[in-house]
């Protein structure tokens, strides 16, 4: 009783705080950088027959395994934490005393024990639950059980909750619920990841407001379920540039535009498509939750996903996102604000036909005209680690970009110093290597 009233206090303070300093983010101190971490959805959807699929339905054994390797081939020191757990873990009913439960034949050690291995292993577990009558997958839903369940997450040593939006009733019902639940979790006293999906299901009745969502959500989905194709990238990428305008300035440190999983090292996407998606993933500050399996990954995809320079974009300490600065023909030029004064930039040639194509495009268009001046070191991260040297703000860039492929480049600004004087690397014309 005493931990449940001092954590409750301690919440109340919490919220004193947030009101006297006003509406910022979520301040549960939690997500500074977007989250990283692996998901079930996209690759296992709700495969429940383990007598079928031993290998792919949702059950203890394979978050077990996907932890497990989460430590012994190095997604863990590159930065993945999240172990998540997303819909159709859950028994068809709840409880004697209404609490959820997990299917017993899938989950038969219970959540608290899957939570203590993850945790044994150093890293953090998800779960999934939804704001209405039943999740989308037609398991049961947190409606009217929000402090319930909020607790018995925090009781099972839960780290993060992606709460979904399926059969909600009302416009009200569904913003009440985001809003209770993180109110619920914050009681709990447990630090715990809120990921919602609150603007996407708002959209197509009412505009979000992203100020209030930013105040109970670490992340937000906007956009429709990301798919293991090209169309489904295309697609998130082409919504999130037209509604930069109204998303872009409301992420930073404690919430975050969430445009849902990674799916590279699946099926679906060209070698050129998995670079664009990670490229813009980190130009987008998107949370990281690889969707795959560890299982069975190439070395190309491994080696993308752990790339550390693009992670480090991804997660600098700025906490800016990105927006597109122009789409020309058939190229997209994106920018994201970096600290120190630097940027990532990534062009992004969307032809379907032919073969890789000149965008030319000069340094002054970087950042407003101060990212190279009055000069600047600039370093291919992606397709590969190349040194493109010393430019300056006449600099002309002629980048050769794969169909559905993206160079991403990092530009830091160097300043006038007396002793250093730059070499410029004028009119570099590049050909990127293909891996
Ligand atoms: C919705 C969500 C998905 C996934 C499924 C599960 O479609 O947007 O990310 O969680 O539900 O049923």
């Amino acid at each position: 009783m005493g931990t449940a009233v001092g954590s409750w206090r301690g919440a109340t303070l919490a919220w004193v705080l947030v009101l006297l300093v006003g509406a910022g983010a979520l301040e549960n101190g939690l997500a500074r950088t977007p989250t990283m971490g692996w998901l079930h959805w996209e690759r296992f959807l709700c495969s429940t027959d383990c007598a079928r699929e031993p290998l792919s339905c949702i059950s203890e054994h394979l978050f077990m395994q996907m932890a497990d390797l989460m430590v012994s081939d190095g997604w863990k020191d590159v930065g993945y934490e999240y172990v998540c757990i997303d819909d159709c873990w859950m028994s068809l009913t709840r409880d004697d005393q209404d609490r959820l439960q997990p299917d017993p034949e899938r989950f038969p050690s219970g959540i608290r024990k899957l939570a203590d291995y993850v945790h044994s292993k150093g890293l953090k577990l998800g779960i999934y639950g939804d704001v209405g009558n039943k999740t989308c997958a037609g398991f049961p839903g947190s409606y009217g059980y929000y402090d319930l369940d909020a607790q018995t997450f925090a009781d099972w040593g839960v780290d993060l909750l992606k709460f979904d939006g399926c059969n909600y009733g009302t416009q009200d019902q569904l913003a009440e619920g985001y809003r209770n639940m993180s109110l619920a979790l914050n009681k709990t006293g447990r630090s715990i990841v809120y990921s919602c999906e609150w603007p996407l299901y708002m959209r197509p009745m009412q505009k979000p407001n992203y100020t209030e969502i930013k105040h109970y959500c670490n992340h937000w989905r906007n956009f429709a379920d990301i798919y293991d194709a090209w169309n489904s990238v295309k697609n998130t990428l082409e919504w999130t540039a037209l509604h930069q305008d109204s998303i872009v300035d409301v992420a930073g440190p404690g919430g975050w535009n969430d445009p849902d999983m990674l799916v590279i090292g699946n099926f679906g996407l060209s070698w050129d498509q998995q670079l664009t998606q990670m490229a813009l993933w980190a130009i987008m500050a998107a949370p990281l939750l690889m969707s795959n399996d560890l299982r069975h990954i190439s070395p190309q995809a491994k080696w993308l996903l752990q790339n550390k320079d693009v992670i480090a974009i991804n997660q600098d300490p700025l906490g800016k996102q990105g927006y597109r600065i122009t789409k020309e023909n058939n190229f997209e030029l994106w920018e994201r604000p970096l600290s120190g004064g630097a940027y990532a930039v990534a062009v992004l040639n969307r032809q379907e036909i032919g073969g890789p194509q000149i965008f030319s495009f000069s340094t002054s268009f970087i950042g407003n005209g101060l990212a190279c001046n009055p000069a600047c070191s600039i370093q291919q991260i992606l397709p590969t680690s190349e040194d493109w040297g010393l430019h300056n703000w006449v600099s002309f860039l002629n980048i050769e970009v794969n169909p559905t492929g993206t160079v991403l480049l990092k530009v830091v600004v160097i300043g006038e110093t007396p002793d250093e004087k730059p070499v410029m690397n004028i009119n570099k014309k590049l050909s990127p290597d293909i891996l």
